[in-house]
């Protein structure tokens, strides 16, 4: 972040005790975090609760039981996202998306300001230029690929630039110049940058990684370690699975 946080700043993430059901599915039964780092990683098999998590410190989801707070504030009873205190890009770029034009959608992200649709289109323009996309500018989202639609994602939060920062899944689309771009991108960001990730490079350096194994915290420490003791159990639960396989 850039600056380090003072004992008076509110907690920039903090799920106290909460329970969550999806559906029929029990995914977080008595789960408390803080995340107060400015990059943390987030890991573990599929259905481990990664993005269920981002949904709640979204607002998205309410919780059963427990309470999610977000820089001090109540995200279930207040805007959270709206308010610019915490930004999401989903798994799926076209969850995400609800203009027809690339520089509508970005656009979007400078409504807050309270200026004419017609200005904050021309700035989202200038935003696209300046990193050589301008001619994404009129260009129909339907019409780019799925890594293109993940660094539209990408650049409307950066435009919005909220205090915390949720990637969930940010790199399965991108090519190796993408993932490298937003590798650097996520280094020199302002903000709480919180990645959900399989590929685990991109978050093994971080100085928190934590490990969600079925809706609870398996390991939670220093990038490096946690990263490599979860390739072990997944190497183990491997080597278990062609034993039984023979
Ligand atoms: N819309 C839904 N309705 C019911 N259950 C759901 C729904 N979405 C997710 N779940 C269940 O919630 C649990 C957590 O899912 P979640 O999507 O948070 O996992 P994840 O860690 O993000 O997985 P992945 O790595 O596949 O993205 C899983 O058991 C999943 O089946
Ligand atoms: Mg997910």
């Amino acid at each position: 972040m850039s600056r380090a946080l003072s004992p008076s700043d509110p907690t920039p993430i903090h799920l106290d005790h909460v329970r969550l059901l999806r559906g029929t599915t029990t995914v977080f039964d008595d789960l408390t975090l803080r995340l107060t780092e400015s990059r943390i990683g987030l890991i573990g098999d599929n259905g481990a609760g990664k993005s269920s998590l981002f949904r709640l410190i979204c607002g998205l989801d309410k919780p059963q039981s427990g309470s999610v707070s977000v820089w001090g504030h109540d995200a279930q009873s207040q805007p959270v996202e709206r308010v610019g205190l915490v930004g999401m890009m989903f798994q799926n770029p076209d969850d995400q998306i609800i203009f027809p034009t690339v520089e509508e959608e970005l656009a979007l992200s400078l409504s807050p300001n309270g200026l004419p649709r017609k200005v904050n289109c021309q700035q989202a323009r200038q935003v696209l230029t300046a990193r050589g996309l301008g001619h994404w500018a009129e260009r129909a989202i339907g019409s780019l690929s799925q890594g293109q639609r993940q660094h539209v994602c990408w650049l409307a939060l950066m435009i919005a630039s909220p205090r915390s920062v949720l990637l969930d899944e940010p790199y399965s689309s991108l090519d190796l110049p993408g993932r490298a771009m937003l590798d650097m991108e996520i280094s020199k960001a302002s903000q709480q940058v919180i990645v959900s990730t399989h590929l685990l490079d991109h978050v093994r350096g971080f100085e928190r990684v934590i490990w969600l194994d079925k809706g609870q915290v398996r390991a939670d420490g220093q990038g490096t370690s946690v990263c490599s003791a979860y390739e072990a159990d997944v190497a183990a639960r491997c080597l278990s699975q062609s034993m039984n396989i023979d």
